[in-house]
């Protein structure tokens, strides 16, 4: 899940949401990883049983995929600067900073609709896409805000399994398309897995199958993933397709707090989703001009990316040495299977002040840890050694 502390989360753990999507949610039985236990989300707060300011200290804070680095001193003196135009509505910023997005994506700025983070495009399109019912197409252990959106709006959820190598099967997904279905829902690269499909066959899919459905590929950590190899889907836009892009600018530039994300998409498809959110308008002026500060601030992007990359190999490696085998990832997050129970897994590493997330798939244990700095994860390790004994 996106944040540690939100209030979602807290009526999650407390069961109450639970209950209440549980209600409401049509999920077709052979396929639903919520209801028959393919993939169970583990609350990383039920198990605790306590509220957060009982809990005891954090030393590492590796459970929400956070920049563990803060966010860029440009984007901080941006901010300090655009507090002087608090009092005005920002207008012309939202043109300079979808310029800029429009620019790298070979598409037009009116393909951009910025957003308060980009769980707000998620909703809007669970919102938008549910409204009818149908089924919404996706795989198992992946992100599921907009699943349980749409699921409490009265969409089936048709989750299909995942390749042995923990990624989506696109084949399998472009075999379940039914006129039923109203969105496929892909994560990429995948949260939990942290797992890229190749781009060639992404692209291949979106180009074949979204004049039949529409395709939304949620690509909140694709910042993490070498700008050369990167799947190029504003092109897919481009040429018409009907795709939607779903970025935040909450990992690599460190705006979880800040609230900073976009869609890209076509014109028409924004308008549809826009009755669902605020918008451009959503966006604080402080926050934007960060935005545009750190965006061109390539030097601090690529120093968040090769130091999240030395952390993760230093935990990876160390996990491998007591045998543990780490899905390779290309995110700021890892999982990997465990042979501990999660809830007790999950209060004894946050005992120690360690917080991570747990997940079951098939009713294997995985424990998810984000990547934090290389003191953070030396921690981790520490304790994962004395928590498994
Ligand atoms: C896959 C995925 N999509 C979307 C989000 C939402 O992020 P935000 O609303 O902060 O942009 C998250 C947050 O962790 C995520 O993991």
């Amino acid at each position: 899940m996106s944040s540690s502390l939100t209030r979602r989360d807290w009526l999650r753990a407390s069961g109450l949401l639970t209950a209440g999507l549980s209600a409401g949610m049509r999920i077709a039985k052979a396929d639903a990883p919520m209801s028959v236990g393919q993939s169970v989300f583990v609350d990383e707060f039920a198990a605790l049983g306590t509220p957060p300011e009982t809990m005891p200290a954090m030393r590492a804070r590796l459970l929400a995929n956070e920049n563990p680095l803060g966010i860029a001193q440009s984007a901080k003196d941006a901010i300090v600067k655009a507090m002087e135009r608090g009092n005005r509505y920002a207008w012309s910023e939202f043109g300079q900073l979808k310029d800029l997005l429009a620019a790298d994506e070979l598409v037009t700025a009116s393909n951009i609709m910025m957003s308060p983070g980009s769980s707000d495009i998620l909703m809007a399109a669970a919102d938008h896409y549910a409204k009818e019912g149908g089924t919404i197409l996706t795989s198992v252990l992946t992100y599921d805000d907009l699943l349980r959106r749409a699921a409490g709006q009265g969409a089936k959820i048709k989750a299909l399994p995942m390749t042995k190598d923990y990624k989506y099967d696109l084949p399998a997904i472009k075999a379940a398309i039914t006129p039923d279905v109203k969105l496929i829902y892909i994560v990429n690269p995948n949260n939990p897995t942290g797992t890229i499909i190749p781009a060639a066959e992404l692209e291949a899919l979106c180009r074949e199958v979204s004049s039949k459905v529409p395709v939304f590929i949620d690509e909140a950590y694709i910042d993490f993933y070498e700008p050369a190899d990167r799947p190029k889907l504003g092109k897919v836009v481009a040429d018409g397709n009907n795709v939607i892009l779903a970025r935040t600018f909450s990992k690599i530039h460190g705006f979880a707090g800040l609230r900073l994300g976009y869609a890209i998409a076509q014109p028409d498809t924004l308008k549809l989703l826009k009755p669902y959110t605020n918008g451009d308008s959503a966006v604080s002026i402080t926050t934007l001009m960060a935005g545009i500060a750190s965006y061109k601030d390539k030097e601090w992007q690529n120093h968040c990316r090769a130091e999240n990359a030395k952390a993760r190999e230093y935990t990876a490696k160390a996990l491998a040495g007591m045998g543990y085998e780490v899905i390779p990832s290309s995110t700021n997050f890892m999982l990997f299977p465990i042979r501990m129970k999660t809830a007790s897994f999950q209060q004894k590493m946050m005992a120690d002040g360690i917080g991570i997330q747990t997940r079951e798939l098939d009713g294997q244990p995985y424990c998810r840890v984000s990547v934090g700095t290389m003191d953070e994860m030396k921690m981790f390790i520490d304790s994962f050694k004395k928590v498994v004994g």
